[in-house]
């Protein structure tokens, strides 16, 4: 039997890691990328290049979308040249975008006068973590659509969880993804408490790295020696995307009615990155807000 052929558009930090893994597991593979440069290492391993994400739907059967935000997954699906007006009927599209659930249902509404199925799909874990196949994914949409591209999603990631109804995943991705942003700022706090402190924050990460232990964090663990050793650039994740990712917590929280005070602080200083041209930027970078608000810092 042939395999399922795969079309990925968005091939910046995450995706061309993940379209990479699924032609190396043998599936045919069609890409798309708005800045085309990012696309030739593929190209070279053996992609074939589309020059719109409607060509590349027209030759696909599944189509991968992860690109930055909302306005972004608009364009590539629904927009001119987008892949709606490529697909043929029964095309399943697996949005990968942490984007606002609201957003996910509205490209679903629209795909569903196509007969195509749209799987809002987010992502937890970094490239490193995608390099493996070892990411968190939580599904929203069809349990059909679902159950046909699960062993591809398995490719992509160790968990894979159907959430149920459009809009779900996304939902599910909002509210995992503040525990980071939390996190992150928290570990930055650290960092400088102790350096004000006379104590070096190497120790910190060293000690609130033990296993099993309370304070243990991924957030620490991957983030700390970033804001010790100052490399904020290329990003991990960016202070925009978390920024956006915490704003979508915020909203979702004002729609229901629920206060979220340390998610809100944790945004407060994101803005403040941003504000400093540096959104393109590790979130890591809150440390230095917080270094010049206490006159100290904790790089090396
Ligand atoms: N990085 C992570 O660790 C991580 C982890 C989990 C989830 N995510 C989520 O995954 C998504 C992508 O993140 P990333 O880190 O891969 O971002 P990124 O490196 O900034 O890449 C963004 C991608 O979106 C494309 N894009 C942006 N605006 C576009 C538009 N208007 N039309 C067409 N393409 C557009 C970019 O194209 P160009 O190359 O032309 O700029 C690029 O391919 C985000 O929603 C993010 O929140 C990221």
């Amino acid at each position: 039997m042939s395999k399922t052929k795969i079309g990925f558009i968005g091939l910046g930090t995450m995706g061309i890691v993940m379209a990479r893994r699924l032609m190396d597991a043998g599936y045919p593979l069609t890409v798309w990328n708005r800045t085309k440069a990012s696309g030739e290492p593929l190209i070279t391993e053996g992609a074939t290049w589309a020059d719109s994400p409607g060509e590349v739907a027209a030759i696909s059967d599944v189509v991968f979308t992860i690109v930055s935000d909302a306005a972004a997954s608009e364009a590539v699906i629904c927009g001119p040249g987008g892949i709606l007006e490529g697909a043929a009927p029964g095309l399943i599209v697996i949005d990968s975008a942490s984007i606002a659930p609201e957003a996910s249902r509205a490209h679903a509404e629209r795909a569903r006068s196509k007969d195509v199925y749209i799987l809002d799909a987010p992502v937890s874990g970094g490239p490193k973590v995608a390099e493996k196949g070892a990411l968190g994914i939580m599904v929203g949409g069809s349990k059909e659509a679902f159950d046909t591209c699960e062993p591809i999603l398995k490719e992509l990631g160790s968990m894979v969880l159907y959430a149920g109804d459009s809009g779900n995943g996304t939902t599910l991705k909002v509210i995992a993804n503040l525990v980071m942003g939390v996190a992150i700022q928290a570990s930055a706090e650290a960092l400088v408490l102790a350096a004000k402190a006379g104590i070096d924050p190497q120790v910190v990460i060293d000690i609130t790295s033990l296993p099993g232990t309370g304070p243990q964090t991924g957030a620490m663990a991957t983030r700390g020696p970033r804001m010790i050793s100052r490399s904020f650039f290329p990003p991990h994740f960016s202070a925009n995307n978390m920024y956006k990712d915490l704003s979508g917590a915020m909203h979702l929280a004002e729609q229901l009615g629920v206060s979220l005070p340390t998610v809100s602080a944790a945004r407060e200083l994101l803005r403040a990155v941003i504000a400093q041209g540096k959104g393109k930027h590790d979130s890591s970078e809150v440390v230095t807000i917080l270094e010049a608000m206490a006159a100290t810092s904790v790089g090396k």
